[in-house]
């Protein structure tokens, strides 16, 4: 197993986490709406110090150079995304104003003298096994007073995902060849992935992402897990989806030193199977069987482990564990239920054809969870 997603792309030489750019109008407002969620405008950006950790080829940054920082600094260590970096900044205003500086390095070996007012590492901390390392490093260069901005994946978010993994590992079971590999799932999964709307990713670079990076089975990082490693040192300030409320008096806010962690934290076990599927909205419900679901989900993401990895047969399990999350959360929507009746019939299959993952499953195919949340952190100002 790759360490990261880092080594992945090294072992084969991609980036595959480009964005259509065909409509650039409509990129930066995708990009704007994403920072509005997390309390940032482009204005935010302004004549402020950016770093931005794990940028890939550089397509997002594009649009927060346009919104002119006086410090746009890059770290990526992957050469073929560096390359894209290059590529796509060539001839940017940014670079006559020598506003730009890409550091070719791992972020863990990187020094800096200079901090900055927001950092940014989307799509990053997830499945990497370094964790904690990142993070500290992210907070080393955060300004006291500045904006963190991270990705979280967990478990229930990213279940539909694993599963459409699990049953595209069929498919390509055995097969050597990597681009063989990458047109089978293209051909089955593709269609799963043009039921999204909204969607700017190649078809080709999310089956490479999802379904063949094997760093995809390392440990995940949720809200809450990102909540409680800055919790004496940032206060969380937004997140994309938007779940939490605060309907506290603000003028109350001070008298109980912020809070905001606490406030975000309590509702997060009630409210965490809103990520399960996309474009649903749920009430609260009892934090037991949010984290019920939860156990059920990490249980199927180790079922599809040691199928893929140890060639373990694992049919059966995993049939009980689906099961499972149809009495746990089949209930909450009808699209839910009719997927994971889906699933189940797949499952049982002796074999899978291309056919059998596309018209055949129409319920599943249009399944994802909201499978990434960004998050935005204020640190703390002893001042
Ligand atoms: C999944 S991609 C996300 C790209 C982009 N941020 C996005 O959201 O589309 C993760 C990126 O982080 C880079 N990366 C991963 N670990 C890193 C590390 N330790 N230091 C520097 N870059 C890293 C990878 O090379 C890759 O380009």
């Amino acid at each position: 197993m790759v360490e990261s997603f880092l080594e992945f792309y090294g072992k084969h030489e991609i980036s595959p986490v480009r964005q259509d750019l065909s409509d650039y109008k409509k990129h930066t407002e995708r990009r704007r709406e994403l920072y509005r969620h997390l309390g940032l405008l482009p204005t935010s950006f302004k004549d402020k110090k950016i770093l931005e950790v794990g940028p890939g080829g550089g397509y997002n940054s594009l649009v927060i150079a346009d919104w002119e920082p006086s410090l746009y600094v890059l770290i990526e260590a992957n050469k073929t995304g560096i390359n894209d970096i290059k590529r796509n900044f060539a001839g940017h205003p940014i670079l006559e104003k020598k506003g730009l500086q890409l550091i070719e390095k791992r972020l863990e070996e990187t020094s800096l003298d200079e901090k900055f007012d927001i950092v940014l590492c989307e799509q990053t901390i997830p499945h990497n096994k370094n964790q904690k390392d990142l993070l500290n490093k992210l907070d080393e260069f955060t300004k006291e007073g500045g904006i963190m901005v991270l990705t979280c994946i967990d478990e229930i978010s990213s279940y539909f995902e694993i599963m459409k993994r699990y049953f595209g590992f069929q498919l390509v079971k055995g097969k050597e060849d990597f681009r063989e590999k990458v047109n089978i799932l293209v051909d089955a999964l593709g269609p799963h992935k043009r039921t999204l709307s909204g969607s700017s990713r190649f078809e080709e670079d999310w089956v490479i992402d999802n379904f063949l990076n094997e760093a995809v089975h390392n440990s995940l990082f949720s809200m809450g897990d990102c909540i409680n490693f800055f919790r004496e040192k940032y206060q969380i300030y937004n997140t994309s989806p938007k779940i939490f409320t605060d309907y506290r008096w603000f003028k109350k806010i001070p008298e109980e030193d912020g809070k905001h962690n606490e406030v975000c934290l309590e509702q997060f076990n009630c409210l965490m199977h809103n990520f399960f599927y996309t474009e649903k909205i749920f009430d609260k419900r009892k934090s037991s069987q949010n984290l019920e679901l939860l156990d059920l989900c990490k249980e199927a993401r180790k079922w599809a482990y040691l199928n893929e990895f140890e060639n373990k047969e694992i049919k059966k399990e995993m049939g009980r564990n689906i099961g499972k999350i149809i009495e746990n959360a089949g209930y909450l929507d009808k699209d839910i239920l009719n997927s994971l009746k889906d699933i189940y019939r797949l499952n049982k299959k002796e074999k899978l054809t291309i056919e059998d993952l596309g018209k055949n499953c129409k319920h599943f195919m249009k399944a994802f969870g909201k499978c990434s949340q960004y998050i935005s952190l204020t640190k703390n100002n002893s001042i």
